[in-house]
């Protein structure tokens, strides 16, 4: 692969024309004993998924559907600081290529260009027989789409409409994996995301926004007030009080 200057990620990259959806392969693969680094990508999925049970629209020719193998010998309940870690290589890989891109990264796992989405990424963890886990890495990016069905319009984008110009997707995906191997590489080093603090709340959509966030059984309000060394989202509650947040789905408040 041309690209890659990464060392051990991407060293096997299974590509389909067509696939139900990366993820679902990768797993499958994974459970077989694919090794760390091995890469799941196809042009089309059918059955692309999203977070919170969502479909991914996944056409072909345009945009690029991937799924990482990871297997990260840390305690389970590191896993989730991954999708902000992941986030935090596409954005540097989408600003290397894109110089006048402004996007930014929308906790936990979207980036966003002018308040719509660019692109999303689904971490799922197994679990072993053996005690030991994997998690698959799904990242969808719209990079070439130049129309979106009316129901997406407000809320999708793709690189080319951004920026008026074509992305090779190979190239693309080889820069996700260079930028992403030393940040996971430093992350199993560290205890949290510390590391990497500065650069997500650099480029935080949600920074001292006014915000909802919905969560299976209920949802939280506050003022964001930047994110925890374990991925949480810290919001200042009305009344003052500090919330940390691990999970749900972000929705910004219009005052
Ligand atoms: C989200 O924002 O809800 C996450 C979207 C993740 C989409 C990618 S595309 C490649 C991989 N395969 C899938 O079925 N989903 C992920």
């Amino acid at each position: 692969h041309p690209f890659l200057t990464c060392r051990r990620f991407g060293r096997n990259i299974l590509y389909h024309p067509l696939t139900t959806s990366t993820n679902i392969e990768a797993k499958a693969l994974a459970a077989e004993g694919a090794p760390e680094g091995s890469v799941v990508a196809a042009d089309c999925q059918s059955g692309g998924r999203g977070r919170m049970g969502r479909s991914w629209v996944s056409p072909p020719g345009v945009n690029l559907y991937f799924s990482l193998i990871l297997r990260p010998a840390v305690p389970s309940v590191r896993v989730p600081q991954l999708t902000l870690l992941v986030a935090a290589a596409i954005h540097q890989a989408l600003c290397r290529h894109s110089s006048d891109l402004v996007a930014m990264i929308k906790w936990p796992n979207d980036i966003l260009a002018d308040g719509k989405k660019l692109c999303g990424v689904l971490c799922e963890m197994q679990s072993e027989p053996d005690c030991t886990h994997f998690v698959v890495v799904g990242i969808g990016i719209n990079v070439n789409q130049s129309e979106f069905p009316p129901d997406l319009q407000q809320s999708a984008t793709s690189l080319f409409l951004e920026s008026g110009q074509l992305f090779s997707r190979p190239e693309l995906l080889a820069s996700v994996l260079n930028h992403f191997e030393p940040l996971y590489d430093a992350w199993l080093l560290e205890d949290d995301l510390g590391f990497i603090l500065p650069y997500l709340e650099e480029h935080a959509l949600l920074q001292s926004k006014e915000v909802t966030i919905d969560q299976l059984k209920r949802s939280v309000r506050g003022t964001v007030r930047g994110i925890s060394r374990f991925g949480e989202l810290k919001l200042e509650s009305a009344e003052g009080e500090t919330i940390l947040v691990s999970s749900g789905e972000a929705h910004l408040r219009s005052s």
